[in-house]
């Protein structure tokens, strides 16, 4: 596989480097070969090259197979408008790359369950998958901007949809839940928007082709809530791209740390792994991190782009392995922590543990 990997601003290259270190690992376990060219985007990239995705960055993507990506994002470029800032880099990444679903899993693991702000006999046993739109909406809607009306200022988005947009999407979420507990949730404002209105009907036919799932819809104010009252009521969350990036943060939060959840964006030419998190200004540079999300992000491009599940899952295990060792970032400290780690020592111990788990396969296929 060759990968792009393009850490970026802030924690992202601390968090990216632990995520390729443990690929580095499968990589020498397994016998495969993982090509890395690493190039600039965000912030960095705007300090480099003027722009926020130069076009060797965006060459490189294309012409390799899978991207690994930190985070972009830093203050100083706060009061820029939109299309100067790190973010846009990102933005216009994901359109070139065409991927259009983005998986978000958040699992309550239960080494760190103290971590989490919910008492442990509801977050227990989370295990959500939120399949989030990720080229429409209101990120992508034209027309957009700032203009004067009647000698004001203003600004607009528009928010769009069209049922091919929805219906792919819903498609991959359906197919995510037939490998999961067989349930979508669909989540919509369709009692005030429009685009909804669009999104609840065309979730319910494409619903049609999926008997052996369990469909059902709520608004998303109310899923807010549930989320934090029931996660455990939630397998598939399908929804837009914002209410996507809202939910998930909150999701986020049931598992104990916004540093750990990963995501994947398929369905395009190339696909896209990063963590959830942005780049984290307050913590950069001082080794405190949590790199799980992208470690896990990383295990999810071997699954999505490298068809490695074994791999996957030998990575998904040795984060398990690592976090019931008690070795956590401080996000995660609390309750059954032996040692409150760096960035870095968590990136080793996950290769050890993958190391570990390879040996034992080994001996037990020699017996
Ligand atoms: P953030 O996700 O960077 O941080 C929110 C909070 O969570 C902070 O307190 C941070 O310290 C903590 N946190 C996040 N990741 C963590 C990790 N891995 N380990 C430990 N703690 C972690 O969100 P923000 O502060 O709202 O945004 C900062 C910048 O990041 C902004 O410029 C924003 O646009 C950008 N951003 C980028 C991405 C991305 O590149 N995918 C995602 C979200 C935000
Ligand atoms: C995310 C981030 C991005 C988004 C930003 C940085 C453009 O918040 O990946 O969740 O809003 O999609
Ligand atoms: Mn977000």
């Amino acid at each position: 596989m060759k990968i792009t990997v393009l850490p970026g601003d802030g924690i992202g290259p601390e968090v990216t480097a632990e995520a390729v270190r443990v690929l580095r690992a499968v990589a020498a376990i397994h016998d495969h070969e993982f090509e890395f060219v690493e190039r600039p985007i965000g912030g960095i990239a705007i300090k480099q090259t003027g722009s926020p995705l130069p076009s060797l960055t965006l060459d490189t993507c294309l012409a390799g197979d899978a991207v690994l990506l930190g985070a972009v994002g830093a203050p100083e470029y706060d009061s820029q408008p939109p299309n100067l800032r790190p973010e846009a880099g990102l933005l216009l990444l994901r359109r070139a790359l065409g991927g259009f679903a983005n998986l978000r899993p958040a699992i309550s693991y239960d080494a760190i369950e103290s971590a989490s702000p919910l008492r442990s006999e509801i977050a227990r046993g989370a295990d959500i998958l939120i399949v989030r739109e990720l080229l429409g909406g209101l990120y992508f809607g034209e027309p957009r901007g700032f203009f004067s009306s009647n000698g004001e200022s203003a600004a607009r988005n528009t928010m769009v949809y069209s049922v091919a947009e929805i219906e792919r999407v819903a498609r991959i979420a359906f197919e995510a839940a037939l490998k999961r507990r067989r349930k979508v949730t669909s989540v919509d404002k369709a009692n005030v928007l429009e685009t909804s209105q669009l999104w609840r009907q065309t979730v319910s036919r494409v619903a049609l082709d999926y008997p052996e799932v369990t469909l059902d819809h709520l608004y998303v104010d109310a899923c807010a809530m549930h989320l934090i009252m029931t996660p455990l009521r939630f397998d598939v969350i399908l929804t837009e791209n914002l209410f996507g990036d809202i939910l998930s943060d909150e999701a986020a939060a049931i598992t104990g740390s916004l540093g750990m959840l990963p995501s994947a964006t398929i369905g395009g030419a190339v696909g896209l792994y990063e963590p959830v998190h942005g780049s984290a200004p307050d913590i950069a540079g001082r080794g405190q991190a949590n790199p799980f999300g992208a470690i896990a992000s990383a295990a999810m491009m071997l699954r999505y782009t490298g068809h490695l599940e074994q791999e996957a899952e030998e990575i998904e295990e040795a984060i398990r392995v690592v976090l019931k060792a008690g070795y956590r970032t401080p996000d995660i400290g609390g309750e059954g922590t032996r040692h409150i780690a760096k960035t870095s020592e968590i990136g080793q111990l996950v290769c050890d543990a993958v190391d570990e788990l390879a040996d034992m396969r080994h001996d037990y296929h020699a017996v």
